[in-house]
């Protein structure tokens, strides 16, 4: 029997999507107004779901806190109030969609996981924007 439990999360970040080998104006014939050359920023609402067994001796699929505490440290710590182009690493050479964001979150969580957790990453960039990624 599987179960899975869910936590939120919340950051804000700034980003550009952009393609540092075209032009400004392809640039924002394919990304829109995310291709504004003097970064926007988005509200991102971050839900992880992690799916395993139920511990019987403590009731808990993960101690919630440990996982409160896994988002905190990988994902809110690197990326909340950043510039994703500029300050996160993992964008230097990668454009900072929700896709992409998605999967680098799902690898910054994921070996801290217990192996038999499966897990996955929703991010929303917008309200009714999201993506889900899930390994
Ligand atoms: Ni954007």
């Amino acid at each position: 029997m599987k179960v899975t439990v869910s936590r939120k999360a919340h950051f804000n970040a700034a980003h550009r999507l952009y393609r540092k080998d075209w032009t400004d104006t392809e640039n924002e014939a394919v990304f829109g107004k995310c291709a504004n050359p003097h970064y926007h920023g988005h509200n991102y609402e971050l839900i992880v779901h992690v799916k395993g067994s139920i511990d019987p001796q403590t009731g808990y699929v993960m101690d919630m806190k440990l996982l409160k505490d896994l988002i905190k440290v990988e994902v809110e710590d690197r990326m909340d109030h950043k510039n994703l182009n500029e300050e996160v690493h993992e964008f230097i050479d990668l454009i900072p969609t929700a896709e992409n964001m998605a999967v680098v979150i799902y690898n910054l969580l994921k070996p801290h996981l217990n192996k038999e957790h499966e897990l996955s990453v929703t991010l929303y960039e917008t309200p009714r924007n999201y993506v889900t990624f899930q390994g």
